[in-house]
C-alpha cells in the first residue's frame, strides 16, 4: 500500500528479477519508461539462490547499485517470492505482485497469460531483442546494428566465470558500481573460501594428506588454513558422540558447520573424517557452496590395505566383535559418485597424492 500510494497516479513499468541487471535492461527500462512517461519499480526476488551473486542481499545490493542509473524516482522493493518449477505459475505470481505494487506496465522475458494480467491492469510488455552496437556504444534494438557487429550479454555462467577468474567485466555489460556489487558477492577463487573435503575409510590416509596439504598450504603463506581431522574433532567438537548414524551424520553436520563459516570469511578449512553417507556431505557441500567452494577428495584407498595397515589395531577389534559398527567391516561406507578427486594411497605416493590436490587448487584458480 505504501509503494502504490507513492506512485500516485503514475503509470509505472516494473521488472522483477532474480538476478543483477546490466546496462541492456537499464537501457530498455530508461527507454520504455520515457516512452511511456512512468516510474520505474525494480522488484529483486530475494527468495530462492539468486544467479550469479547467490545470496538475497547481494542481489539487493546489485539492483541498488544499477537503480543509480536510472531516475531518482526509480524503487526498489525486495520481494520474497519462492521460484516457481512452472514458468507459467511464476509469470502468473509476477503479474500479481506487480499489480499489487501499483505497476501498470511489467517488462519481462517470461511468456505467459496476458489476458489474466490485463484483469488486473497490467499490461505486459515482453523485453525487446536488444545487443550491444560497439559503433555507437549503445544498447539498441537489433535491427539498428550493423549485422555481424553486435555484441549479447553474457550468460549468468559466463558472468560467473568472468568474476571467478578475476577477468574484466567490460562497462559496455555492467556498469561499474554493479560490477563492484558483484566482485563482493563473488571473490575471484583467489580469494574465495573454499573446504576441502576428504572422506574415506579408516586408515585410508585421509588425516595424512589433509595434513601434509595443509603444511603446503601454510608454507606457500598466502591463505589462511583450519584443519578440522576426523580424530582430533571427536576429542573437541564432537567429544561424547558415537558412531551410530545420528551421531556419525551429527559430527558431519558439526564440521560440516565450522567450514561454512571459515569459508564465509575468506578461508580454507580442510576435513577429514570417514563421512560414511553420501547424504550428509551433500549437505555440507550445499551448504558450503552457498558461500563458496566445495571440492571432495575420495580417498580411495581398498579396505583391504587399509586393514593391512591397521595403524590403530581398530580392525582387528572390529574383526573380533569387540567393537561394533565399524566402517567397512559392521558398518556401511557409501563410495562417493560426486568425487573431485580421487586418490588410492596404496597406488600413489603420499608426495604425489598432495601434489595433485594441490594442482587441482592450482587449476581451478583457488591458488594462484
Ligand atoms: S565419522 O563416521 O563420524 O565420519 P570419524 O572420522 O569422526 O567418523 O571418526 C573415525 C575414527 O574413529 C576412525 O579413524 C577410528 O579411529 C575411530 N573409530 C572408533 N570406532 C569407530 C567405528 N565404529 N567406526 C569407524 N571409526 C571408528
Amino acid at each position: 500500500a505504501d509503494v502504490r500510494a507513492g506512485f500516485a497516479g503514475w503509470p509505472v513499468l516494473a521488472l522483477a528479477t532474480r538476478r543483477p541487471l546490466g546496462q541492456r535492461h537499464i537501457g530498455q527500462l530508461r527507454h520504455l519508461a520515457g516512452q511511456l512517461k512512468a516510474r520505474i519499480l525494480l522488484l529483486p526476488l530475494v527468495s530462492g539462490p539468486a544467479a550469479v551473486v547467490t545470496r538475497p542481499e547481494a542481489l539487493v545490493r546489485a539492483v541498488l547499485a544499477a537503480a543509480r542509473q536510472l531516475p531518482d524516482s526509480t524503487l526498489v522493493v525486495p520481494v520474497p517470492l519462492p521460484p516457481r518449477a512452472n514458468p507459467d505459475e511464476e509469470f502468473a505470481a509476477l503479474v500479481v505482485i506487480a499489480a499489487a505494487h501499483g505497476a501498470t506496465h511489467l517488462l519481462t522475458d517470461a511468456g505467459g497469460r496476458t489476458d489474466a494480467a490485463a484483469k488486473l491492469g497490467v499490461e505486459v510488455l515482453t523485453e525487446p531483442e536488444w545487443a550491444y552496437d560497439p559503433a555507437a556504444e549503445v544498447w539498441r534494438p537489433l535491427g539498428l546494428i550493423a549485422p555481424g557487429t553486435e555484441r549479447g550479454e553474457l550468460s549468468g555462467a559466463e558472468l560467473a566465470e568472468l568474476l571467478d577468474t578475476d577477468g574484466p567485466v567490460p562497462s559496455w555489460l555492467m556498469p561499474e558500481g554493479v560490477t563492484a556489487e558483484l566482485r563482493r558477492a563473488r571473490p575471484p577463487r583467489s580469494a574465495r573460501g573454499i573446504v576441502v573435503f576428504f572422506t574415506g575409510l579408516s586408515g585410508s590416509g585421509k588425516s595424512t594428506l589433509a595434513r601434509d596439504l595443509r603444511d603446503a598450504l601454510l608454507e606457500r603463506g598466502d591463505r589462511t588454513v583450519s584443519l578440522l581431522d576426523g580424530d582430533l574433532v571427536r576429542r573437541l567438537l564432537s567429544a561424547g558422540l558415537t558412531f551410530s548414524r545420528e551421531d556419525r551424520d551429527l559430527n558431519i553436520a558439526r564440521i560440516g558447520y565450522v567450514a561454512t563459516e571459515v569459508a564465509r570469511h575468506g578461508g580454507i578449512a580442510i576435513c577429514a573424517p570417514i563421512a560414511p553417507y553420501a547424504a550428509a556431505r551433500s549437505a555440507v557441500r550445499s551448504q558450503v557452496s552457498e558461500v563458496g567452494d566445495f571440492v571432495l577428495v575420495h580417498v580411495s584407498t581398498p579396505l583391504a590395505v587399509c586393514e593391512a595397515r591397521d595403524r590403530k589395531g581398530l580392525y582387528a577389534k572390529a574383526r573380533a566383535g569387540v567393537i561394533g559398527s565399524f566402517t567397512g567391516i559392521s558398518d556401511p561406507y557409501e563410495e562417493p559418485t560426486d568425487a573431485d578427486l580421487v586418490l588410492d594411497t596404496s597406488l600413489v605416493s603420499r608426495r604425489d597424492a598432495v601434489a595433485a590436490v594441490l594442482a587441482h587448487l592450482s587449476r581451478g584458480g583457488w591458488l594462484s
